[in-house]
């Protein structure tokens, strides 16, 4: 993956471990970088393994991990550095969600290569959708969580996100989220 995702866990392990475990876990890990170049393609294996060893060194689970670092994501990256990109795609969370993959592809010159995941909204009932997210890979349905409660902080809308069905393939993974909004309660 790109490096501007491993800048954005590097800066949320930074915020909530401190500098001094954020280099621990870098040597654990045997990485050297003292910043990823956000523009230049890692191993997916870079962020594994990151992940891994601070779940070894703190006990928290992978996907608690990931959750927040879905989560960090959005306030901390996306928003903070293409705000503009992010806008022109949505002026509420559903317009944004349901653009997902106009706005991987409008970024694309900037990521050559690169396999961003897709995205389909389903409206099922009045207030209610099925968010149907595909990957070249897998295991990130928590950081998908993150994003996801995430935006809807940032929209102030309150939603309720649950798994309707995951399924792994040889090609990656497809999940299909559920997404309501308390008026559906
Ligand atoms: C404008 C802000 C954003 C930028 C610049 C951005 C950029 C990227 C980049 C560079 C990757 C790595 C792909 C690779 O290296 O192969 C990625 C992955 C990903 N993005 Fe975005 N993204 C943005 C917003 C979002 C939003 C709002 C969501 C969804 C709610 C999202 C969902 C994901 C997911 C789930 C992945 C992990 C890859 C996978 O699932 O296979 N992104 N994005």
């Amino acid at each position: 993956m790109y490096g501007l995702i491993h800048n954005s866990l590097r800066d949320m392990m930074r915020t909530h471990l401190g500098d001094d475990e954020w280099a621990v876990i870098m040597q654990t890990a045997g990485l050297s970088e003292k910043d990823f170049l956000s523009l230049k393609s890692y191993d997916d294996s870079v962020v594994l393994s990151l992940l891994g060893v601070t779940h070894a060194r703190t006990g928290r689970s992978i996907d608690d991990l990931l959750y927040d670092f879905g989560w960090h994501f959005i306030k901390r990256t996306a928003f903070a550095h293409y705000a503009g990109v992010l806008n022109m795609h949505g002026e509420t969370l559903w317009e944004l969600l349901g653009n997902l993959n106009h706005m991987h592809d409008r970024i694309a010159s900037s990521f050559p290569d690169y396999r961003p995941p897709s995205f389909q909204l389903l409206t099922t009932e009045e207030n209610s959708y099925e968010l149907i997210y595909a990957s070249s890979r897998q295991g990130l349905t928590a950081f998908v969580r993150g994003l996801l409660d995430g935006l809807a902080d940032y929209y102030s809308v309150v939603i309720e996100v649950t798994v309707v069905e995951e399924t792994l393939t040889d090609q990656g993974q497809l999940t299909r989220f559920r997404l309501t909004t308390p008026e559906t309660k």
